[in-house]
């Protein structure tokens, strides 16, 4: 119930005019947003990178209604990767390993035409793999997942530097996974998932859909799933999980090559670095942008207590 109201207010076009504009809240949404310029995420990149963190850059938009705004988007990307590779080793400020690039199907014109959305993330993958950098496509809410996914298989089998988000939340993931190997394209961001979903869809039970996170997490780290070139990206702040994961990798042998951490900016720093320090490839997701209202709304929906954390700017103010 908490998080479906917080995905209704993420729709809401008239409370986000609203709330977007209130100074507390923007303060608030700046503890999970880097910042609203490009500059902002790459100066977040760096702090990342000296604490031995990779990075993700997620430049925040979703939902785009015209073929223009869906450009508009896709030359922002272009515009980061450029930047990114005045970064690149070897140059002032390197960053020693290029971000990722996140990016959301209908943030390219998913919703306007699949044609459309598939021109566009061609160009970014692209570009990408100049730079020397992958595309991981996020997953939306259940009504994208099959075109997200059917885009990314045609993708994936031209392009290796392009990754899918799955969320072990859907009933589907487990098949979804299983075809993937199969086709020796799974290179797999897993997450739990954000967004509001009925039950006839995804598990309503957070214990059910931990379950499935450790059952598709063990799927993806075993030694056949990595024989046909299996790849997770462990995609979670939560800590039984993690330490479900550091035991089975230590008791299979899996290399470090085979897997990595992933979290949201914001989110557990002490985790990230305690990683990191270990050894682990951890890669931290940036968001940046003006569009932050929708993203900052599924944050406050995954946790009450952030409620009180938005509550506590606003007497501050
Ligand atoms: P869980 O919700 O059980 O939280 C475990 C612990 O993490 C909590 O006890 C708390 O300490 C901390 N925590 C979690 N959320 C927090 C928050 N909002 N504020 C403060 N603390 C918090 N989803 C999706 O649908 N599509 C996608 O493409 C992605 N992509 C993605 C990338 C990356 C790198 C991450 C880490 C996550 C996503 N997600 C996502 C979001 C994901 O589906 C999920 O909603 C959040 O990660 C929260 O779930 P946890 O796995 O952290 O577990």
């Amino acid at each position: 119930m908490w998080r479906g109201f917080f995905i209704s207010l993420s729709r809401n076009r008239i409370m986000k005019e609203r709330v977007m504009r209130w100074g507390f809240v923007r303060r608030a949404a700046s503890r999970f947003v880097a910042g609203e310029t490009l500059e902002d995420g790459l100066r977040a990149l760096r702090e990342l990178e000296a604490l031995g963190i990779r990075g993700i850059l997620d430049h925040l938009g979703e939902n785009v209604e015209s073929a223009t705004d869906a450009l508009r988007a896709t030359e922002d990307y272009l515009l980061a990767l450029e930047r990114i590779e005045t970064f690149g080793p070897g140059r002032p400020h390197a960053l020693s390993s290029p971000p990722h690039l996140a990016v959301k199907l209908t943030h390219l014109g998913l919703d306007v035409s699949e044609e459309l959305c598939e021109r566009n993330l061609r160009r970014l993958i692209e570009r990408a793999a100049q730079a020397g950098t992958v595309v991981e496509i996020d997953m939306e809410s259940s009504a994208y997942t099959e075109r997200t996914v059917n885009l990314y298989r045609r993708m994936a089998s031209s392009y290796p530097n392009v990754r899918i988000a799955i969320q072990a939340y859907l009933y589907r993931s487990q098949r979804d996974v299983e075809r993937l190997i199969e086709e020796g394209i799974a290179r797999i961001r897993l997450c739990k998932g954000a967004y509001q979903e009925p039950p006839h869809i995804a598990y309503p039970r957070k214990r059910d859909v931990d379950a499935n996170y450790i059952r598709l997490m063990e799927r993806l780290l075993s030694a056949e799933a990595r024989a046909r070139g299996a790849y997770v990206a462990i995609a979670t702040h939560d800590e039984r999980i993690i330490q479900h994961a550091l035991r089975r990798v230590a008791e299979w042998q899996v290399p470090r090559e085979a897997f990595e951490f992933q979290m949201l900016y914001g989110i557990r720093r002490d985790l990230q670095v305690a990683l990191a320090r270990q050894g682990f490839v951890v890669r931290v997701y940036v968001p940046y942008g003006t569009e932050w209202y929708p993203y900052f709304m599924r944050r406050l929906g995954e946790r009450p207590a952030n409620v009180w954390f938005v509550a506590r700017n606003l007497l501050r103010a």
